[in-house]
């Protein structure tokens, strides 16, 4: 009964002072979205950025509600959903901007539009980590 007890309030406090396994794929996915786009500046290949913004794209999508977006945070952090919602939304802007630019030929622009995708995952991080 105690084993039972111990597991129990642990599974509690786990489940509360850790990111889900869920959350964690979609920044794992993220994360080889932001590392294609990367290469594909660096490399001058189009279809790789093209590919990564994809990649963002698809795992920012758990981000596009608020209350979603609460879900996804630690306990002690859900208060400041607002902050992470809107940090979701502006690198959703920038991706939409990098791909515009992209179509354009306009890589500089694009470049830039980069930079602000990666401002926006270090606002929601400095929120979720209380960095
Ligand atoms: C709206 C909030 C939000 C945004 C935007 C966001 N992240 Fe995250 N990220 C999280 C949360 C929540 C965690 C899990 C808690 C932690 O690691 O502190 C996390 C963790 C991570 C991790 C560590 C995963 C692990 O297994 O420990 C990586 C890598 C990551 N994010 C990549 C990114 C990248 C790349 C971007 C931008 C393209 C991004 N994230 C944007 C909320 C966000």
């Amino acid at each position: 009964m105690y084993i039972f007890k111990f597991l129990l309030v642990s599974g509690i406090f786990l489940n509360s002072a850790f990111a889900s396994d869920d959350m964690l794929q979609k920044m794992h996915k993220m994360e080889i979205g932001l590392n294609k786009i990367q290469k594909g500046f660096l490399y001058n290949q189009i279809a790789t950025i093209k590919d990564g913004v994809k990649d963002i794209q698809e795992a920012n999508k758990v981000f596009h509600n608020q209350k979603e977006t609460e879900k996804y945070l630690p306990k002690n952090k859900m208060h400041l959903s607002n902050i992470a919602f809107y940090s979701a939304k502006s690198m959703d802007m920038a991706l939409e901007s990098l791909m515009l630019y992209t179509e354009q030929n306009q890589m500089s622009k694009s470049h830039q539009a980069y930079s602000k995708i990666i401002l926006s995952c270090g606002s929601c991080h400095s929120v979720v980590r209380g960095w």
